[in-house]
């Protein structure tokens, strides 16, 4: 039989992108671009005509690294939800014209659920406690009774927003995650605020108390350890609850923050002490790709999901309410 082959268009927010991937879990290609400011700060209207202006030649170029044409194509999905509005708007309109012009099934998919999914594509991992920390979300998320249920969350910030807010106020710029890792290695510890609610964490206070302690003269080195062993260790500890609730034997980081080595190496060591696995989805595929998209369209289709050349964008829809059908 002839491998299901899916060309997937991601463009929720800062980055264009378009993939084929095989019904055989083969990634063909990987193109994309990513709208950048200097501030880091993002204009909607502005990403959504970086998204008009490139698709064409993304596209183009993804069905060329993939050795393919159209007529190979079997489906066609994008990212419908969560996202900014515009640029939603902006890649739903380019997947429907190519569903009509080239006659291809069309399927809709939501972007915060292709994260989680396609992190068993690019693991081994198979039913984990997923750690999704990323700029915007911070949320610890277990498959339960076919949703994927939000365990725990931030209650303010993301942890990568928490991070660029911290990196800002010492005068570091922006990403500042990476360069906080780096600072972090030649620190020592310094005591900051803690703050777990139950399941649930706070990052915004913690940021202000430490850019106050930079103002008054401490090393920007030892905050940057400090915040970091405070935030992962708050993440950390409620990681290991969500483990222990749901008798999950695995655990999955995801998102931008998973390029954080000493994150990683925190969660791991605990996983360790609980023997339960702990997987990473690696660097090159923990940002925004049109991959995930693309094994999030073969997942629906082939469970049965086909939307029309009606289909609406949902710029806020939450991960629990899409229906895992494809289990
Ligand atoms: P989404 O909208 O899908 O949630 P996003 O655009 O908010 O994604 P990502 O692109 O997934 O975020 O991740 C970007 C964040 O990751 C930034 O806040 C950045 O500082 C952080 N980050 C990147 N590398 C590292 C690192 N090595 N250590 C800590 N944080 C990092
Ligand atoms: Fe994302």
């Amino acid at each position: 039989m002839k491998e299901l082959l899916c060309l997937g268009i991601e463009g929720t927010a800062h980055t264009f992108g378009a993939a084929v991937v095989t019904g055989k879990k083969r990634i063909l290609s990987d193109v994309r671009d990513m709208y950048t400011t200097e501030s880091g700060g993002i204009i909607p209207s502005e990403a959504a005509r970086h998204h008009k202006e490139l698709s064409n030649e993304i596209i183009e170029n993804a069905l060329r690294e993939a050795n393919k044409e159209f007529n190979d194509i079997d489906i066609i999905s994008f990212s419908r939800s969560p996202g900014l509005a515009p640029c939603l708007l902006a890649t739903k309109d380019k997947a429907i014209e190519l569903a009509k012009k080239y006659n291809k099934d069309l399927v809709g998919v939501n972007h915060a659920v292709s994260h989680l999914t396609s992190g068993l594509l690019f693991t081994e991992a198979r039913n984990p406690v997923y750690i999704y920390v990323s700029g915007a979300n911070t949320q610890i998320i277990a498959l339960i009774d076919k949703r994927f249920r939000i365990l725990g969350e931030t209650l303010d910030v993301g942890l990568g927003n928490a991070l660029d807010k911290f990196g800002r106020g010492i005068g570091l710029g922006f990403p500042s995650g990476p360069k906080i890792e780096e600072l972090a290695k030649d620190g020592k510890y310094i005591e900051l605020p803690y703050t777990v609610k139950g399941m649930d964490l706070a990052f915004s206070g913690i940021v202000t108390e430490a850019v106050n302690k930079y103002k008054k003269g401490f090393k920007k080195e030892d905050l940057c350890f400090s915040i970091q062993e405070t935030l992962f260790a708050m993440l950390t500890e409620v990681v290991e609850r969500a483990l222990a609730f749901t008798e999950k034997k695995e655990a999955l980081l995801i998102g931008g923050v998973a390029a954080n080595k000493r994150l990683a190496e925190m969660l791991e060591i605990m996983c360790k002490e609980r023997k339960a696995k702990f997987y990473s989805v690696p660097i090159k595929y923990s940002g925004d790709n049109a991959i995930m998209i693309g094994w999030q369209g073969i997942l629906e289709y082939n469970a049965g999901k086909r939307d029309n050349l009606n289909v609406d964008i949902d710029d806020s829809e939450r991960t629990d309410e899409v229906e895992v059908i494809w289990h």
